[in-house]
């Protein structure tokens, strides 16, 4: 697909692009106690996955997140983790070097940042 109705997911490649992005923040995060204790799993795999499937939905590449969790509740799905400003900025902290890793076009660039720290905010669910 080409022109103006190509998707963002499209625009910045595809399942290797979201692959690489989701990968070096889950590096970052087993790199970092504090943040790495809030993740019920062992194993990050799975939910590096998840998180994977979730942004490539909403950016406009395949359902299959939906197909296999539903309905994203995002808010609701952190409810049992105690998401203050300081594990939002950790998060951010990993998630938005791991962005820079990419190397996107600036548009893109900044229109993906603008959203990880809107949706972070958004997690918030508890203060110091
Ligand atoms: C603000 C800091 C955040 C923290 C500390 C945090 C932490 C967590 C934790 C501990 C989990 C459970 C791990 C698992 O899936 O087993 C989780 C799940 C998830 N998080 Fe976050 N998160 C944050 C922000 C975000 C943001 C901004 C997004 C989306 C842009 C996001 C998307 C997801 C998704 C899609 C899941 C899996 C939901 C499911 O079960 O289907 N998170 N997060």
């Amino acid at each position: 697909m080409a022109g103006v109705t190509e998707s963002f997911y499209d625009r910045v490649g595809g399942e290797p692009t979201f692959r690489a992005l989701v990968d070096r923040f889950y590096e970052g995060v087993a790199g970092d106690p504090p943040l790495r204790e809030m993740y019920p799993e062992e194993d990050l795999g799975p939910a590096a996955d998840r998180l994977r499937l979730f942004l490539e939905q909403y950016w406009g590449g395949p359902k299959t997140y939906g197909e296999t969790r539903g309905h994203p509740r995002l808010r609701m799905r952190h409810a049992p983790f105690v998401v203050t400003p300081t594990q939002r900025d950790r998060w951010l902290h990993h998630m938005l070097g791991a962005v820079d890793t990419l190397g996107l076009p600036e548009a893109e660039d900044a229109e993906l940042r603008e959203y990880l720290v809107r949706a972070a905010q958004f997690m918030v669910n508890a203060f110091e």
